[in-house]
């Protein structure tokens, strides 16, 4: 496996890579690997890439400054060791010196159709600064897929409209959920959750099973109640239509349920898609 962080040499390779005519992929991530992500080597190993790069980057922009970036979990070493034992071809561990320069201007910004709500909500800037850096680590690595989790559902939706919109000409690939044996959404950030968080926390997943096709507005209170009564401060619950983020009044296939929640001071998210 080859191991990049400067940011010309992985363009460099990449390009050779392409020219050789390698069917490239790209698994960005903010490292913490765990299953969730090795899902997303396997899933571009199934989908016949010759080279998987797998990015490794805290981006400091889609942080906001009362966010977790400086305690974000960061552990080169093990993430090496996992992407090899995975069967990623490359990884790229680029510092925030090397991806913006000091006087970076030029951002990528959703108009705010689908990053106005939700999480974009919650957390301005936020999905500026995703776009801006899966922009950027598209150009250098000039992928023919990118596969992203389903965890991350506004932002899958958003990278798809930008590859779209933008013609990056890049195959976005969403891959499902992964839950520990609980049924707890594999995150890096679990790793923040006491004992007895982690047990709060499965009411996430717990409500999300308990939801049925049909009218929406009993389900989010009786959803809303449940998250709380197991001592998490809900931050939305919302059933959306997916490819719009537009909300709808009944769960039915082609919607989205999905939940933010603070466990303590740890924010977990979940979705599920009918
Ligand atoms: O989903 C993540 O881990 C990040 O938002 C991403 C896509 C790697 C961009 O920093």
């Amino acid at each position: 496996m080859k191991t990049f962080s400067d940011p010309q040499k992985l363009q460099k390779w990449s390009e050779a890579r392409r020219l050789a005519g390698a069917r490239i992929a790209l698994v960005p991530t903010m490292g913490a690997l765990h299953e969730g992500h090795l899902s997303l080597i396997a899933a571009a190993k199934r989908r016949g890439a010759d080279e998987i790069v797998v990015s490794v980057f805290v981006n400091p922009t889609q942080f906001g400054p009362k966010e977790d970036y400086a305690q974000y979990p960061r552990d080169h070493r093990a993430d090496a060791a996992k992407c090899r034992r995975a069967g990623a071809t490359a990884i790229f561990f680029p510092t925030p010196a090397n991806m913006y320069a000091p006087d970076h201007s030029v951002w990528v910004v959703e108009d705010g159709a689908l990053s106005d709500c939700l999480c974009g909500a919650r957390r301005p800037g936020h999905f500026r600064g995703v776009c801006t850096v899966v922009a950027k680590l598209f150009n250098l690595v000039r992928p023919h897929l990118a596969v992203f989790g389903q965890k991350d559902f506004q932002q899958a939706t958003i990278i798809r409209r930008m590859v779209r919109d933008l013609n990056f000409g890049i195959d976005i690939v969403v891959a499902p959920i992964v839950r520990e044996p609980s049924g707890l959404a594999r995150s890096s950030r679990n790793a923040y959750l006491s004992d007895a968080e982690r047990a709060n926390a499965l009411a996430l997943s717990q409500s999300l099973a308990a939801l049925k096709p049909g009218s929406w507005a009993a389900q989010k209170r009786r959803t809303e109640r449940y998250l709380a009564a197991h001592g998490l401060k809900v931050d939305y619950v919302e059933a959306v239509d997916a490819e719009t983020l537009a909300p709808v009044k009944s769960v039915r296939k082609g919607v989205a349920v999905l939940l933010a929640a603070f466990d303590g001071k740890t924010r977990l998210i979940d979705n599920r898609l009918f």
